[in-house]
């Protein structure tokens, strides 16, 4: 008798009932298109009304037909050496590097390759505390270890901005075998570091200094934005093209200026995280909307400062809701203020920035990029017109009719007072082992609750804004577990644990 290696026959009665005509992600995407939302979020180009028109007409035209990977005459992303190299070489003039890489699986894999370009196990790497949960993947992979830096907490705004240099200075001293600094800037909330005076003390130590900018790909267009982290002499930076300078989602670039990074090295990191069948669509994307920002940039951009300040000073006239803007400038963190950034709170009114998110989609059909337990924030792009922006100011302006079923924000005080402890997000916990060792370490999965004093093996990131509320290697604190709680009562989404409704946890055995 043979008996076959592999058995065919895996239709069991359950599966044999199941509908596969079924597609439920193409029609959720489906419905979302064709229920004409206005959207405020990323990709930049909003539907494809901030790409160059040559673009557009070229993806309305030709569809799936232009989705090609690499063949003769279109480069290979992973060696560039025809056209891929050009539109790279482009992109290093007009952003003011030395060489451009293009990425087309966002910052995410930029953070990776820029982190894993100069550091090996067991180097110290200077970072804010506040970093996207892709930087800890960076430092599992590398298995770095983070000398953490701690940002200046707003505490009207209950956010994190960026650290300062007397915090980065001070770091280096304690710290002068660090092999780099990384910092971030701008923040989700437009906020930029004195990236200038930071480099130039991290160059004093002699140490290169790598800036996740994933927020600021348009910043070198406009003057009135904040310096880009390459003018400000940054060695290596990543910019997320696609959530504000045009391109397609998850088209990023890496920019490396002076000679304190390896090429080669940084290459061969890059090719670890590229795919080996490119959309050809994507690359092109990078191409066209550089060519879109170099062109036409300061234009685009004035009109974007136009109508989001508009929509601020519109919006701060309601009572009960606040927008933050340019009078953040000053405080601590905050060297520069991304003035396309609309950082909305109803805070006063009781409600959570996540309940203001669902009130402008469900009442209002607009989809903003992200909320939290105090702010939701819209991105205003060179995609949109003063039409659209018009549109979350009336929304604004309807605040008696938003729907006060959750209204969330009052009970929560009420959470915090009988703890007594004003509302504001928890300290960050210990580092007790490195994000590598504790990924790698023996685990055991315990009551979420019972967690406290355990050591995290698994990374919990409220996403958005993506940054981790623990990381592998960090100490589980009450304050911790309350506050996630409390954020998951509140409706947010958890990104990271094996247990999605965590009420278990991995943590090190
Ligand atoms: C600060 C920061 N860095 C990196 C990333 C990752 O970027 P991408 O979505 O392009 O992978 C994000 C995403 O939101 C981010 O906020």
């Amino acid at each position: 008798m043979i008996i076959p290696l592999v058995n065919n026959n895996h239709t069991t009665d359950k599966k044999k009932n199941i509908d596969q005509s079924r597609t439920p992600y193409f029609e959720a995407l489906e419905n979302y298109i064709d229920s004409n939302i206005t959207t405020f979020h990323v990709p930049g180009h909003q539907q494809g009304k901030g790409a160059h028109e040559r673009f557009r007409e070229f993806v309305k035209k030709y569809g799936l037909e232009a989705d090609v990977s690499q063949v003769l005459g279109l480069d290979d992303i992973n060696q560039p050496s025809s056209v891929v190299r050009e539109a790279q070489e482009l992109a290093a003039l007009a952003y003011n590097a030395d060489h451009t890489y293009f990425m087309i699986n966002g910052s995410s894999s930029g953070n990776h390759a820029m982190i894993l370009s100069i550091l090996n196990p067991g180097d110290k790497i200077l970072l804010p505390r506040n970093v996207h949960r892709s930087t800890t993947g960076a430092l599992i992979l590398s298995g770095a270890v983070p000398v953490y830096m701690e940002p200046e907490y707003d505490y009207e705004m209950q956010v994190d901005h960026t650290v300062t240099p007397e915090t980065v200075e001070k770091t280096l001293k304690e710290n002068p075998d660090a092999k780099a600094v990384y910092i971030l800037s701008p923040t989700y909330y437009g906020a930029a570091c004195n990236l200038k005076e930071i480099v130039g003390i991290a160059h004093r130590y002699d140490k290169p200094t790598l800036v996740d900018a994933a927020w600021g790909p348009h910043f070198h267009f406009h003057p009135d934005l904040p310096m880009s982290a390459l003018d400000a002499g940054a060695d290596m930076c990543i910019n997320s093209t696609h959530k504000l300078g045009g391109s397609m989602c998850q088209a990023s670039m890496v920019h490396v200026k002076g000679d304190r990074i390896d090429r080669g090295r940084l290459e061969s990191a890059i090719r670890l995280f590229l795919s080996t069948s490119p959309s050809c669509l994507m690359v092109a994307s990078l191409d066209m909307a550089r060519m879109n920002l170099a062109t036409r940039g300061f234009e685009l951009l004035d009109n974007t400062l136009e109508i989001t300040n508009y929509a601020r000073d519109e919006i701060n006239q309601v009572k009960g809701l606040r927008t933050f803007g340019y009078e953040l400038v000053g405080r601590p963190g905050v060297y520069g203020f991304d003035g396309t950034r609309l950082t909305i709170t109803a805070r006063e009114l009781g409600y959570t920035g996540y309940e203001v998110e669902q009130i402008l989609r469900n009442q209002y059909n607009l989809q903003i990029e992200m909320s939290e337990l105090f702010n939701c924030v819209a991105l205003i792009t060179i995609g949109h017109t003063k039409e659209d922006v018009r549109k979350i100011v009336s929304a604004c302006k309807d605040v008696k009719n938003w729907n006060r079923e959750h209204a969330m924000l009052s009970k929560i005080k009420l959470f915090y007072k009988r703890k007594d402890r004003p509302l504001e997000l928890p300290d960050w916990p210990r580092q007790l082992m490195t994000p590598r060792e504790a990924f790698v370490a023996p685990f055991e999965v315990v009551s979420f609750r019972e967690s406290i004093g355990r050591i995290c093996n698994e990374m919990i990131t409220p996403y958005p804004p993506g940054i981790p509320m623990l990381r592998p290697g960090d100490e589980i604190t009450v304050e911790v577990v309350d506050h996630i709680i409390l954020e998951m009562e509140a409706g947010v989404h958890i990104q990271g644990p094996q247990d999605p409704t965590l009420k278990t946890i991995r943590v090190v055995k």
